[in-house]
């Protein structure tokens, strides 16, 4: 079922928010939980889509979930190698971290298990993992151009790898060093450019022997020794700064805005987005700095402030690259020209997320055109005009950053679902609306 939704005007945001569990974090926490020995417990998971998706297939696979409140719950873990066959297809629904993740962690068990997905997950491109996995001495037969639905034929008699990562992919990555937990000797990932580094830090945690050199040239190797014993310990899951962005950009760019977002990861190859608005001139603070888990988390301070446009080189992509749609609204209402760079992998998210803020800017009257792998946004340093209805096309974040660019905008801005915001930040309407947003399902709310 779609739900169309409306953004009208906001006078100003105030207020104090908590954000919800780093998607991320919480996949991640579910799936080595689900292969320590002994019980887990979670605390701040992300109780959203796509992680639901996660837990029950753990579930499915044999570790015992339970749900104790609200963020809490405990993993009951099978042992590295012990997870069974599953009686039905694994179902990850929107997410491309879980299913990447867990194709990983299949390759190497030893039985045949099926995964599909939605719509979306399911026109997205598998074989950048299935490749790598085939080297552990797994087999996987997919649909045409290595799509979902498909099938995993694990092996039981792994042999580790030594794989050079062509794309600056977190998820290809770990899905290697996952698979790579069940194989004898040393697995071994070099990526030229860092990802998101949860799974190395959580596998750490964890107990498993992660080492990580850095290569010539900013990139770096990461080594784990294979089949170790996993402990069960505790999590706290920070939150997500993907979901935080939100707020941070709708307060920056709604006049008179102060708000503060607590609990907020800031893992270093995650905060690209921070570094750009920074540049562009937003006034954000942080305060209470600490560790939770092996992350970095802290306190964000923001407020309305005038920003300009400014280039944003390739090599920030993967530090930031799920925040380019939240990035491009705070762009259509900066003074001056925001060139994003190094755009490709945006083409194969949730939806083509270049295509989609393209078409969605232009339609809300700003000024943005794609140039190859780059997206050129002109701003006049004034709201955006909006009046539009944007198709989501299924993305979250699509969803989401249009909403944010109402609360700019002259005029109300719509999306035709809204639906998808539950896979990453179900609470999201309400933390909005509770700033001081007008996001509704009526017509203009006084
Ligand atoms: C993620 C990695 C990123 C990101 C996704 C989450 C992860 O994907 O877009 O939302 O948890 O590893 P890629 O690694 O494929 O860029």
């Amino acid at each position: 079922m779609t739900t169309p939704l409306t953004s009208y005007r906001a006078q100003r945001l105030t207020g104090d928010v908590r954000i919800p569990g780093d998607k991320s974090v919480s996949h991640r926490a579910l799936m080595l939980a689900a292969m320590a020995v002994g019980e887990t417990r979670i605390h701040g998971l992300l109780e959203a889509e796509d992680v639901v998706a996660t837990a029950d297939a753990m579930a499915a696979l044999g570790a015992s979930v339970a749900r104790d409140g609200s963020g809490a719950w405990r993993i009951g873990g099978c042992g590295v190698g012990g997870l069974r066959e599953p009686d039905q297809v694994l179902d990850m629904g929107n997410s491309g971290t879980g299913a990447r993740l867990l194709m990983g962690i299949l390759a190497t068990h030893p039985f045949t298990s099926f995964m599909t997905g939605d719509a979306s997950l399911c026109k997205r491109p598998m074989r950048r993992v299935t490749d790598p996995l085939e080297g552990f001495g797994a087999t996987f037969r997919t649909r045409s151009q290595g799509r979902l639905p498909l099938a995993i034929l694990g092996t039981g008699d792994a042999l580790p790898v030594d794989f050079r990562s062509p794309v600056a992919s977190a998820q290809v990555k770990s899905a290697v060093l996952l698979a790579g937990l069940n194989a004898p000797g040393i697995t071994r990932v070099t990526e030229e450019k860092p990802t998101r580094d949860h799974t190395e830090l959580m596998l750490r945690h964890f107990g498993a022997q992660v080492s990580v050199e850095e290569t010539p040239g900013g990139g770096r190797t990461i080594c784990l020794h294979g089949q170790p014993e996993l402990s069960a310990c505790e999590i706290v899951v920070p939150g997500d700064v993907s979901s935080a962005a939100f707020p941070l950009v709708a307060a920056v760019i709604t006049e008179g805005s102060s708000v503060t977002i607590r609990n907020v990861g800031l893992n270093p190859l995650r905060d690209g987005l921070l570094k750009t608005l920074r540049e562009m001139g937003a006034r954000i603070g942080i305060s209470n700095r600490r560790t939770d888990a092996g992350e970095p988390v802290g306190d964000l301070d923001v407020a309305a402030s005038e920003l300009v446009g400014v280039d944003v080189p390739p090599e920030r992509a993967p530090s930031m690259i799920d925040e380019y749609p939240i990035l491009a609204v705070a762009a259509a209402c900066a003074q001056g020209t925001t060139r994003l760079h190094g755009l490709a992998e945006l083409r194969i998210k949730e939806s083509d997320r270049l295509g989609g803020m393209a078409d969605g800017l232009a339609a809300c009257g700003v000024n943005a055109e794609i140039d190859g792998d780059s997206l050129i946004i002109r701003g006049d340093g004034s709201p955006p005009v909006g009046g539009a209805t944007i198709p989501v096309d299924m993305d979250h974040r699509i969803a989401m950053a249009f909403l944010v660019m109402g609360m700019a905008a002259k005029d109300r801005i719509g999306v035709d679902d809204a639906s998808p915001i539950a896979t990453s930040f179900p609470e999201f309407i309400d933390l909005m609306n509770g700033l001081g947003a007008r996001v509704s399902h009526e017509k203009e709310p006084q």
